[in-house]
């Protein structure tokens, strides 16, 4: 593990990682990335998330298979999948924050994973209908665990290079002129 990194240069050096080495990804590495996701803020501190770590060939092949934008999980051999537990959410109001909250989690762990030495990339599940249905079949999932996103997890090949988004007029002074 490289632990040098400051947390700003984590920060920009983050990137969507989506060429991976065949290195294999530890459970130990899983949990420490689900650590970080579980240290997010979260509304009320209600906590709406469960992880789901998959480290089995024949479930990340399925996903990677039927997912449209996904198709990296077919070459990595570990991925999380980010979910908002529906039973921590009760009301409306309430369920109106479990995708800012497993945001929260889900950038924790890409960042980590950054940290780390090792490469993510944020796919979309939700609000898509289909791959939400997709992911629900996939890992046997209860109506009350809507997943938000997969993020394939692996030793990234270099490839992928993070991006200078840094663009001074979208940062505004006070108020709006
Ligand atoms: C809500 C969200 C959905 C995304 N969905 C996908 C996806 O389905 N597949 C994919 O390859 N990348 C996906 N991405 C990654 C973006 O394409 C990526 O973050 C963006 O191009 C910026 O590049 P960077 O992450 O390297 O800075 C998604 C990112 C976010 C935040």
């Amino acid at each position: 593990m490289d632990t040098d990194k400051t947390v700003l240069n984590v920060i920009h050096s983050r990137k969507s990682v989506r060429h991976y080495t065949e290195q294999t990804v530890s459970r130990e590495i899983l949990e420490t990335l689900v650590r970080a996701g579980m240290s997010a803020p979260s509304a009320v501190n209600r906590q709406p998330w469960v992880f789901i770590a998959i480290d089995e060939r024949q479930t990340l092949d399925e996903l990677g298979s039927r997912l449209p934008y996904a198709r990296m999980l077919l070459k990595t051999n570990a991925a999380i999948v980010v979910c908002g537990d529906m039973k921590k959410a009760p009301d409306e109001w309430q369920q109106e924050f479990w995708i800012q909250d497993c945001s929260a989690a889900t950038e924790n762990i890409l960042i980590a994973a950054e940290a780390i030495g090792l490469g993510s990339v944020w796919t979309a599940v939700y609000p898509a209908k289909d791959r939400i249905e997709i992911v629900r079949r996939s890992l046997n999932l209860p109506d009350h665990i809507i997943p938000l996103n997969v993020l394939p997890i692996g030793f990234p090949d270099n490839i992928d290079k993070p991006k200078d988004k840094w663009n001074p007029g979208k940062l505004i002074w006070n108020k709006w002129v």
